[in-house]
This record gives structure tokens, sequence and C-alpha cells, in this order.
């Protein structure tokens, strides 16, 4: 095939937005002020179980600026909520400590914020239960795991299996519970207009947005617009609407004037959502030659009492590794807790760092290099569907990434090299994320001046969604990118999925790619002639529907190099380097920061991540960036992520996977093989503190 155009999919375009980013013109949700403008300030339960006696706001009322204190008692009612968090202020019921009980409106921030310090909530307390543990009474099976995923699975006899395996590695790995702390904090700026509702909101998926809120005010979806063209981050904490846009939404409805709400980063930690901490129990059977016989992986984690969120935390553990006998379950108590939500690559982050860290012990138990174990398990099929994969090179990214890393002739024995005051060590693991892809609509129009506007609800949370989708309309157009102007981040738009499950540009490109190929015919019957201009849409839900089953999934390796002070056990990552298959890749600089971000938060997860539970007021303790720790730039040395050439056929018109979380996974697992690797202390509860190793 000849082509006169150059091809903008695969190539380095800068973000299309980016001049707009550095110079301040992006706007931001929290940066809309609309006329009239009023500030609402939550109040949050100071209980983590009980009920709400009485609300006393007469001091509030008092004090200047103030325009209301909604709470239980006087808010408006909505309809009720799939999401029992989203029904706020429509209960006396208090769940967690943080919760929202009230709200304050008033003409300035300060003012809010000062009034809402004046709220008197009594409270009819009673005691609360915040811990998790494998043994809790209160543990049950859920129906099925995050999305729709069986709780449980068994193929073969793998207690059979692991009674006669020569070789049992058999542990217990946990996770902490992490929270999401993307630059931008949520905000919602609430402005109603008649029947109609327009929300700024900081948001991964404006449409869903829209959805959720017109169903909990009984309207219709069209008379809701939630626009957010620029957002900070979100990492799943903005997937779905949390408490705060409805509570902004209420503020505005029952005061008539427009409402700003910003979640502060200290509320942040109990109302935006958290990754479930985990128990994991892991039992590997092997032949003395590491063949896996047996793969057993057991989950206990938490949800909140209002509503199931069942972390899919042993599912990567379906298709990672050949094994005649498997077993994997979850287990979930629901604790007087925040509901956990998502958090990049949710089920995949905590539970490939047991699996990963369960191999790295069973290379060492067989006497076998890490990488040729997971090279001798590599499965032919996927081994709980049957399916096929479409496209599987994790062998090809384990063997590029030790040759790159320089892996060759590694020295297992641990606790051996030395630099200095530092115990060296190296160590490997394996990266996994699933390919998903999600109807969405586009259209595509030719503008009389020979430009084209693509319209898409789609949202770029930072990723460079905007300019890839560019890229991918000016190929499909066969036109120059700087002829493409692409609009997203706004629910008026065709609706589209949300920017999460790395499947954002496979979906939205999937549709844009359908779009630009029904204008170009239309043209074509135009004899080419745009005229007033000319509009084709496209819609993928039958094309998406109709795709061949088959196992897709991305992969990649993790190599990690550590250096531990010897007498303090201070751990710091001095390489991490990782190479993945993930398909086309649509823009090897967008793609990087995608990979390279995703790795620095495993690191970050790795040494640094933890949020502490209070038992005795029940909630997380650390709640800002003094004491809730995230990689700073001198944590972070050396990263660097690479890609190999992949070629599958069964993903959609762009040949790509998606990026955005799998760089994330496994991270931490190879940074806890490489300190076992300089130490001899095996980590198997993150994070990986000096308190730990000395
Ligand atoms: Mo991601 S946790 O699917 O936004």
């Amino acid at each position: 095939m000849t082509t006169t155009t150059p091809s903008y999919v695969g190539s380095a375009l800068d973000r299309v937005e980016g001049l707009d980013k550095v110079t301040g013109r992006a706007r931001y949700a929290a940066e809309h002020s609309p006329r009239d403008l009023a500030y609402a300030v939550p109040v949050q339960a100071t209980v983590a179980r009980g009920e709400i006696r009485s609300v006393d706001v007469d001091a509030v009322l008092k004090y200047p600026g103030v325009i209301a204190a909604i709470w239980y008692g006087n808010a408006p009612r909505l309809a009720p909520a799939d999401d029992a968090e989203l029904a706020v202020l429509q209960s006396r019921r208090v769940a967690y400590r943080g919760q929202y009980v009230a709200v304050v409106v008033a003409e300035t921030l300060q003012g809010a914020r000062e009034a809402a310090g004046l709220v008197r909530v009594e409270y009819a307390v009673e005691p609360h239960d915040v811990e998790l543990r494998a043994d809790h009474p209160g543990l049950y099976r859920p129906d099925h795991v995050n999305p729709a995923f069986p709780t449980d699975t068994e193929q073969g006899d793998p207690d059979a299996a692991l009674a006669a395996a020569p070789i049992v590695l058999e542990a217990t790995y946990s996770t902490p519970a992490e929270h999401n702390n993307p630059m931008e904090p949520h905000a919602t700026v609430a402005v109603w207009d008649g029947d109609g509702l327009t929300l700024h909101d900081s948001t991964q998926g404006a449409p869903a947005v829209r959805d959720t809120v017109a169903s909990l005010f009984g309207m219709p979806p069209a008379n809701v617009r939630v626009i957010s063209p620029h957002v900070g981050g979100g990492f799943g904490s903005k997937g779905a609407p949390h408490p705060h846009v409805i509570l902004a939404a209420l503020a505005a409805k029952q005061t008539g004037r427009p409402v700003k709400l910003t979640v502060t980063r200290q509320q942040m930690f109990a109302v935006t959502g958290y990754r479930t901490p985990t128990i994991q129990r892991v039992r590997l059977g092997a032949d003395t030659d590491g063949r896996l016989t047996a793969i057993v992986h057991e989950a206990f984690e938490q949800s909140s009492t209002i509503r199931e969120f069942a972390e899919q935390t042993t599912v990567p553990t379906r298709m990672m590794y050949a094994a005649p006998g498997r077993r994997t379950s979850h287990r979930l108590v629901r604790l007087d807790v925040p509901t956990p939500a998502w958090m990049r690559a949710p089920g995949e982050t905590p539970g490939m760092f047991a699996l990963e860290s369960a191999m790295d012990e069973l290379a060492i138990a067989c006497g076998l290099d890490p990488v040729e174990l997971r090279i001798r398990n590599e499965p032919e099929i996927d081994p709980e569907s049957g399916l096929p994969f479409s496209s599987r090179n994790l062998v090809a990214c384990l063997r590029e990434g030790a040759r790159r890393f320089g892996w060759a002739g590694r020295d297992p024995a641990p606790r051996i090299r030395r630099r200095g005051r530092l115990l060296v060590g190296t160590g490997v693991a394996a990266s996994t994320y699933p390919v998903y892809r999600s109807p969405s609509r586009a259209s595509a129009r030719a503008e009389p001046d020979g430009r084209f506007t693509v319209r898409i609800a789609a949202t770029d949370i930072g990723t460079g969604a905007r300019t890839v989708l560019t890229q991918i309309a000016a190929d499909a157009l066969r036109t120059s990118a700087d002829r493409v102007r692409v609009e997203i981040g706004d629910s008026a738009l065709p609706t589209a999925s949300l920017a999460g499950g790395s499947m954002g540009t496979a979906s939205w490109g999937t549709a844009v790619v359908r779009a630009c190929e029904a204008l170009r015919e239309e043209l074509d019957r135009r004899g080419g002639d745009p005229a007033g201009g000319v509009e084709a849409d496209a819609d993928t839900t039958e094309e998406i529907n109709g795709q061949r089953r088959l196992a897709r999934h991305a992969f990649g390796a993790q190599f990690a190099e550590v250096g531990v002070d010897a007498d303090t056990g201070e751990t710091r990552v001095l390489r991490l380097l990782g190479v993945f298959a993930a398909g086309r890749i649509v823009n090897p600089k967008t793609a990087r920061s995608q990979f390279v971000g995703g790795m620095t938060m495993g690191l970050s997860m790795a040494l640094l991540e933890e949020s502490v539970m209070d038992r005795e007021f029940g909630d997380y303790l650390n709640h800002d960036f003094a004491q809730y720790h995230i990689a700073a730039c001198a944590d972070v040395r050396d990263v660097e992520a690479f890609w190999i050439e992949e070629d599958d056929p069964h993903l959609n018109p762009m040949g790509s996977k998606g990026i955005g979380e799998i760089g994330i996974v496994g991270t931490a697992a190879a940074v806890a093989n490489a300190v076992h690797h300089a130490t001899g202390v095996r980590i198997r509860d993150l994070p990986i503190r000096l308190d730990k190793l000395v």
C-alpha cells in the first residue's frame, strides 16, 4: 500500500494543548467563576459510626456572608442512588469518619471555611470496626469482583497438586490502603439555569457524571451538561462521581446561586476513594525443574458498609502462568470505612505484587533464574478461558529487558554486593494489564475552509488523549494534523466511554476512525466539495460488541536495582527499567510519559505509600503530603521505559493496547525482589520501610 500523506500514528507529536497548559490558558474546573458565585465548604463526620442527633447552625447563620447551612434536616430530597455514597445529606446515618454531614455556603471561600467550623453536630456514637483481618468473622464471598469477574475460580485439583509437588512455596503478602493524589484535587462548579444544570467538574468521564447526577436529581440527562476540557490527573479517583459533585449541585439548587466546591487535599483522604488494603495468601507448587503444578491465590479485602466495592485482586493470576491446578478467590468484609475505589490498575497492582513476589521466592527455592522461571511457565493459550491470546509477548519483554538492564551473569546469592554503605541488589517482575474497549460515538466535520473538526466526549486527564486523537483523525482523514481540531471534555459532545481501564485511546480512537471514514465517503459522494460543511458520525457499539473473543492483554517486564543502607535500612531505587508489549504505540512521547509515570507510582508504592488506619478514631490518620509520602523527584533517579514492536491485528484500527496502567503493575514486586537480593530480607508487607529491614 502506498500513501502520500505521512502517518501521524506512531510519531511523537507534541501535545496540542501544551502551550495552553504552560501559559495558563487551559482552564481547570475550579478556575471557573461564574457571576454571583458562592462557595461551599463541607462539614465532615467526626465519628466513624453512628447517627446524627442534631445539627446546630445558629452561630453559622449569624456569620457574615453565610448564605445557607444545609444538612439532613433541611436538604432537598434526592432520588434513590445506586451508589449510597452519593446519597449525600439524605440520612442521619454516619457510615465512616469524614463522611459529609453538612455543607455551608457563603459569599467567600474564607467565610465558608470559617463558618463550616462553627457547625455543631451531635452524634449518637456506635462502636466502629475498621480493621481488615484475614480471620474477620464478617468476611463473605461477593457475587462477583470488579468489573464483572467471577469471585472464585478453580481448575484441576490444586490441593492434590500441592500435596504431590516436590517444591511448595507458601506465603502471605499484604498491601496497605493507598490514596490517589492527582495534582489537581477534585472540584465542581455547579450552575443551575431553570431546569438545566451545568457542572464544571474534574472528572475522567463527563457523560457518566451527567447520567449519575441527572438520575439523582430526577432530570432527563439532556438537562445536565458536564464540562471538563482539562483535568490534572485522576488515576481512577475521578472515574466516577464522588459525593462532593452531588453536594455542589445540591447546594447550588438550595441557594439559587452558582456554587464552587473545591475538595481540599486533606478532605480527599476520606471522600474520593482509595485502594483497598489487601491480605493475600499464595501457594505455588512446582516440579524440581520449576514447572508450576499448582497456583492458589486467595485475597482478603475491605469495603464500606454502604457500598460493595470488590477489587479483582487475584484476577491476573488466572492468566499469567501455565499450571494444571489453580484456585483463585476473593473475600470481602464490610467495615466502618470509606468506600474503596479505583486506583491505577486496581486489582492487577496489589495482586501482581503478591504473585510476582511469590514467583521470585519460587525461583530461589528451585535454584532457577527468575527470568527463566517465568519463561518456563509461559502458557500456550489463556489457561482460564482456553482462548488464544491476540498477542502475548511477555517472553520478548523479559529477554529485551534482561539485555538492556544487563541481567546476564547475575549472581543470585543475596547480600554479597556492597557499594560503600549500600547493599546492592537487582530484581525482576512481570507485568500485565487487560485490553478493554468500550462503545463510543464520535462525529467528524469537514469545514468549508478545508479544516476538520472531530467531536467526542472523551477526556484528557493529562495522558495526551487529545493529541493522540488528533493523530488518529489526521491519518483517517488523510490530512495534516494542524488541519484537525479535536473537541473533547464535554458531555454535550457525542457520548464516549470514560478515561479509565487503559481503554481511552482504543475506545475513542475506534469511534474517531469510523467517523472520519464515514466523512470521507460522504465527501467522495460529493466530489470532495465540503460546500457549507459536511458532517458524519459513528457509533462503535456493534463493532465492539461483535468483536471476536480472544484473550487480549498487554505485557511487560520490570527490572529494578536497589541500594539499601546496611546500617539504617534506608532503601533507594537506583534504577528501574521496563519493557512493554502494548501493541502499536500511537505517540512515543506521550506513551513514554505514561509508562514512566506508572513505574514511578509503582516505586512510590514499593517504598512510601501507606494510609495508616487509626483504630481508635476509625479513619486514615495521615491525610496530607507531610504524612502520606509520595515519591518526589529526589526519590526517582533513573527510570527508563522501552517497548517492543508488536503487530496485533485483533485489537482496533490503530493496533494499540492500553498503556495508562501497566507501568505500575509489577513494579513494587521488582523492587521487593531486588531488596531481597540486596539484603537477604524478604519484605512481604508493603511499603518497604527501613524499620522492616534492620
Ligand atoms: Mo483507571 S484506575 O481505570 O482510572
